[in-house]
């Protein structure tokens, strides 16, 4: 990861962190290594983590995106209000498990459990998992606080690999 595990602030807890990369992730890679349980699965979860946890940096309250990726979502959305709004409204309508993601082509989509996607420029873990620590059952905070640590370097790079 490019950050300290105590370093986003109260947008992600060391003890989220300790337990959803130290444990979650780890589990993902280790089963799919040794073969156990459903190889498609275990393998997609550890793609969706990479991309996931490396997209973060320490908390700012002014964090908006910049560069690359915004433009590419002024282009879609015209505003970022909009776009975290939009965003939202698909996030809540998960039922179950599942990630949250912006594609290349600027849409908001969905993945059911775990599946490898190659389109996907910014992706926010919706299981239960990734929010319930810190949370309970306060998502839209959860949602809120991550806008706060994307680092929008890192989804400009994305952005571009893509077009
Ligand atoms: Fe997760």
């Amino acid at each position: 990861m490019p950050y300290p595990r105590n370093g986003l602030g109260k947008s992600l807890s060391r003890a989220a962190i300790d337990y959803h990369y130290g444990k979650l992730y780890k589990t993902y890679v280790d089963r799919y290594n040794e073969g156990e349980g459903d190889p498609t699965f275990n393998e997609a979860g550890a793609f969706l983590h990479e991309i996931y946890f490396t997209q973060f940096r320490k908390p700012t309250n002014s964090n908006t995106p910049n560069g690359v990726a915004g433009e590419f979502i002024t282009k879609h959305y015209k505003t970022f209000e909009k776009f975290k709004s939009e965003f939202e409204k698909a996030a809540m309508k998960i039922q179950g498990s599942g990630w949250v993601y912006l594609s290349d082509k600027g849409e908001i989509k969905t993945i059911v459990n775990h599946q490898i996607k190659q389109d996907i420029v910014l992706l926010i873990d919706w299981w239960e998992h990734a929010w319930a620590l810190d949370y309970q059952a306060d998502k839209k905070k959860y949602l809120e606080n991550q806008w706060k640590i994307i680092d929008w370097n890192v989804i400009s790079g994305r952005v571009g690999l893509s077009s």
